[in-house]
């Protein structure tokens, strides 16, 4: 296995907490722990005596409830608790795919999708969204890409970086395609539940038959990131049972104090969603009319879920403009050349309060810089 930097966390390594502004980051709005434990009256009581043994591998099963919750056809012990969504990808990626095996992953995308594939050796064919057609995948494009060793398609929805939600008739295209060419469907779904309007909201693959698995996360829609929490669901017991061995060489177990602080947390997290969907809303309305002040200068299409989007630069080159402005405002812009982009665009992010600073600072450096 051949690990190449993961360039996005490279780059952040360097930057995120040193920097003022981060107007890439790719998850909303936290809280502090003593606000989580407020949700409930005796919460913080029982988070004191909550016990720091090794946990269960699987995730303890009340919170295996709590997230089987988020679906309609899988049950709690379908549900496989990680260390972050992260975790989650590595240990499916080496669970199913050998050095001969073929995926096809959408493109483009957060870097692990495809880069933990290429280290096994697999080939890997990547599937262009397509930003004249709103970033949307064609599920034509399918059937020109199939191979006889096609193991898997990975798809991710809402999209990072592009803020791409896919219609319900695609995915659904997408999950008959593999269902039919008896092909795994890896669905990366931690924007899951920060669709602008609920009835945009996709149906969870898990849900939808046992080829598939559903990836889901703490982090981005309830923006608690640092509980590390993440989980596959999937009825596929083969895939389950081989992830959770290969789980007892990475983490064992799940931190105990993040398990009862996600379980509490998913409890509400109805109310975490719609305060953070609250602050995407209004970041938005600041960045439409800016974005229509700048037209010259970007092509922004407008996501229709989750905290990022994915706009172009006009004119000049994008890597150098992120670092011009970063070094003389103190505002982090994410370059698509991370994403190994060829198309000058950049990932900015509005899912957190201090947006309205950042971007006013943004827009000050452009009216300067012209
Ligand atoms: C699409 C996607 N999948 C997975 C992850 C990993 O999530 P986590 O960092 O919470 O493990 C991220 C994080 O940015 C992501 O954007």
């Amino acid at each position: 296995m051949h690990l190449p930097a993961f360039k996005l966390e490279r780059y952040f390594a360097q930057y995120e907490f040193n920097v003022k502004y981060v107007l890439c980051a790719s998850d909303c709005e936290s809280i502090a722990i003593k606000d989580l434990l407020a949700f409930e009256p005796d919460a913080a009581e029982r988070f004191h005596q909550h016990w720091l043994g090794y946990t269960q591998s699987q995730g303890s099963p009340s919170l295996q409830q709590e997230i089987c919750n988020l679906y309609e056809n899988v049950e709690p012990n379908q549900v496989l608790v990680h260390s972050g969504a992260e975790e989650a990808i590595f240990l499916f990626m080496h669970a199913v795919l050998d050095a001969s095996d073929h995926v096809i992953v959408h493109w483009p995308c957060y870097q692990s999708l495809f880069e933990v594939a290429r280290s096994i050796g697999c080939q890997v064919t990547l599937w262009q969204a397509r930003e004249e057609n709103g970033w949307s995948l064609d599920p034509d494009e399918l059937q020109q890409y199939l191979r006889p060793n096609t193991k898997a398609v990975i798809v991710n929805t809402p999209h990072n970086p592009t803020g791409y939600l896919m219609a319900p008739d695609v995915f659904q295209e997408i999950i008959r395609f593999c269902r039919d060419q008896g092909i795994l469907l890896f669905s990366d779904e931690v924007y899951r539940e920060s669709e602008y309007r609920r009835q945009d909201r996709l149906p969870a693959a898990c849900d939808l038959g046992a080829h598939t698995v559903s990836l889901g996360v703490m982090s981005k829609t309830y923006g608690l990131a640092g509980l590390r929490i993440g989980w596959i669901a999937t009825q596929n017991t083969e895939i389950y049972d081989r992830m959770a061995a290969l789980k007892d060489y990475t983490t064992i177990c799940n931190s105990a104090p993040s398990e009862f602080l996600a379980e509490l947390a998913l409890r509400h997290r109805e109310k975490l969603a719609a305060r953070n969907l609250k602050i995407i809303a209004d970041n938005l309305d600041l960045l439409d009319p800016f974005f229509a002040r700048h037209a010259d200068r970007f092509a922004w299409q407008r996501p229709r879920a989750g905290s990022i989007g994915f706009p172009q630069l006009i004119g000049e080159n994008v890597a150098d403009f992120c670092k011009d402005l970063v070094e003389n405002t103190g505002v982090l812009l994410l370059p698509g050349s991370l994403y190994e982009d060829p198309g000058n665009h950049f990932r900015i992010g509005f899912g957190r309060k201090n947006f309205p600073d950042g971007l006013a600072l943004l827009d000050d450096f452009l009216r300067k810089s012209k």
